[in-house]
């Protein structure tokens, strides 16, 4: 009899990481046998780091983990689970506001592929406030975000932002 591995797809911007996705992958580890980060390749959101940063980003966190590979994809996240042969997507629900776009989505990968299904989990609690957005935002104007992102983040922002002359995009 062949065992099923389990595998996760965890789909986002990533732009950049921060602790709070990283405590979501760690809660992956006991309930999936793989799990897949998946950066959206969006360039029309005009993210900080492009694609390939933003993996090899992720890559230098989750490296070690064993469980964990990252990749890239663009078109429908349904398509991307059908090449890596997952059937469960797995987001971070971190607060009630969250629910809405989240519900929606969901339900619309459900009706693009009814062997789809979405795992909720929510992060540490310390972390249900921190969105990559925010931690841009005050990291752009001089705040602290030690122990929002780790380390290396921190040094690619102040080093995007210095190349871009202070303004950052
Ligand atoms: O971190 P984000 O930006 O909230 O992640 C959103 C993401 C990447 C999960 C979502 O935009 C997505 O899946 N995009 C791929 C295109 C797609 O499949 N759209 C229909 C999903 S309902």
């Amino acid at each position: 009899m062949t065992v099923r591995r389990r595998i996760a797809v965890y789909p986002g911007s990533f732009d950049p990481i921060h602790h709070g996705h990283l405590d979501l992958i760690a809660r992956c580890r006991p309930i999936f046998d793989e799990v897949i980060v998946a950066v959206l390749a969006n360039e029309e959101k005009r993210p900080l780091f492009s694609v390939a940063e933003r993996v090899a980003m992720i890559e230098e966190q989750v490296g070690g983990l064993g469980f964990c590979r990252v990749e890239s994809f663009s078109g429908l996240l349904v398509d991307f689970l059908d090449r890596v042969e997952a059937s469960t997507i797995v987001r971070g629900l971190r607060a009630i506001s969250d629910f809405e776009y989240e519900f929606q989505m969901a339900l619309m990968n459900r009706h693009l592929n009814a062997r789809v299904e979405t795992v909720f989990m929510m992060p540490r609690e310390d972390y249900s406030y921190l969105s990559s957005r925010l931690v841009k935002e005050v990291f752009r104007l001089g705040g602290n975000v030690e122990g929002l992102v780790p380390p290396a983040v921190i040094a690619a922002m102040g080093a995007r932002l210095t190349a871009a002359g202070g303004q950052g995009e």
